[in-house]
């Protein structure tokens, strides 16, 4: 039909000028330090799959897990170079870039889910987001993993003192410093493909991550308390290479935007799903083996978590370190 009325050799031509779609024109590498099965893990798999339907192809996505390419926040600087295309650091990460992102770090601030994402989702989160593409980055979305939890090898965590003296491994953040400066204990940065180790060897008592994390890096197999506190959130940020972004024709772009909403959707699901699949694998081991005790928290006892680590907020007031306005605009979001 599209051709009716024309010579064959105008057909031809037309045939000859229609422009062929080119196989992996673009090469879109997207790394990240955990494993193929959490939440990140299976919605990088889901972007890559949906990016190349979308381009059919043009856009070629591979990707790398469990920190094979670039561990924690050396992605950051391969971002800036070109030389990985896209990452999504948990918040910590970006510490030296946009330290106002550890917002999402700070003890107890959410409420629950839903609250995280409606401060994600509002006007907080978008100010977050201009700050990280004021620096160079094209950020595209929120991902979560979920609330985090207590481990330790030393000493079951049921009050705050009794963390007071062991040695946490943490990101590379100052608000999880303060928190656990805050319960009189010695936090000690370390990037996440070491924390096993650290565990075994002894170099860590305790470190604190979600369950997901937990259960695929196998840290719950060398704890022996494991504390339900649900004290913190582990959230990422999805970025992307500026340049590689502005390579993209204005199609590609699009298709990009439609595979990274979709993917976030799937991610919440993920998310929810793995966190308590995952957790019941811990508690299955923990039963199986006696090696594991899971410590579930009193409200009474939540309560004195709560109050020992928040008093930390004001510290974070300054806007060259969180800002009130975010962590106040937070507090505020219903
Ligand atoms: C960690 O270092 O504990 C996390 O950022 C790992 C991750 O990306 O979930």
């Amino acid at each position: 039909l599209l051709f009716s009325g024309c010579t064959d050799n105008e057909k031809e031509k037309a045939v000859e000028t229609k422009p062929l779609i080119q196989k992996g024109e673009y090469v879109l590498k997207f790394s990240h330090v955990v494993s193929p099965n959490t939440p990140k893990g299976k919605a990088a798999d889901y972007f890559e799959k949906r990016l190349e339907e979308l381009t059919e192809g043009r856009i070629d996505v591979q990707v790398y897990p469990s920190s094979q390419l670039y561990k924690d926040n050396a992605v950051l600087k391969a971002l800036k170079l070109d030389s990985v295309q896209m990452a999504a650091p948990s918040f910590s990460k970006f510490g030296k870039i946009v330290p106002q992102l550890a917002l999402f770090d700070l003890p107890f601030l959410f409420k629950d889910m839903y609250h995280l994402h409606r401060v994600q989702d509002g006007v907080v989160g978008q100010k977050l987001k201009d700050m990280v593409s004021s620096k160079g980055y094209e950020a595209l979305s929120f991902w979560d993993n979920h609330f985090k939890q207590l481990s330790s090898s030393t000493k079951p965590l049921i009050k705050p003192e009794d963390a007071e003296g062991q040695k946490f491994r943490i990101m590379s953040s100052k608000v999880l410093e303060a928190q656990f400066h805050a319960v009189g204990a010695n936090p000690q940065m370390m990037p996440f493909s070491e924390v096993y180790s650290g565990l075994q060897q002894g170099v860590i008592d305790g470190q604190e991550n979600t369950n997901s994390n937990i259960y695929t890096k196998k840290f719950h197999e060398v704890q022996k308390y494991l504390t339900i506190t649900n004290h913190g959130y582990l959230g990422y940020l999805v970025v992307m290479s500026e340049k590689f972004w502005a390579s993209l024709p204005k199609q590609l772009q699009e298709k990009v935007i439609i595979a990274i909403n979709e993917a976030t959707q799937k991610e919440r699901e993920y998310a929810e799903e793995l966190n308590t699949q995952q957790f019941n694998l811990i508690k299955e081991y923990a039963q199986k083996t006696g090696k594991l005790e899971i410590i579930q928290l009193t409200k009474e006892q939540k309560d004195a978590w709560r109050k020992a680590v928040s008093k930390i907020y004001p510290d974070f007031y300054d806007k060259n370190k969180i800002g009130e306005d975010l962590i106040k605009g937070a507090l505020a979001t219903e």
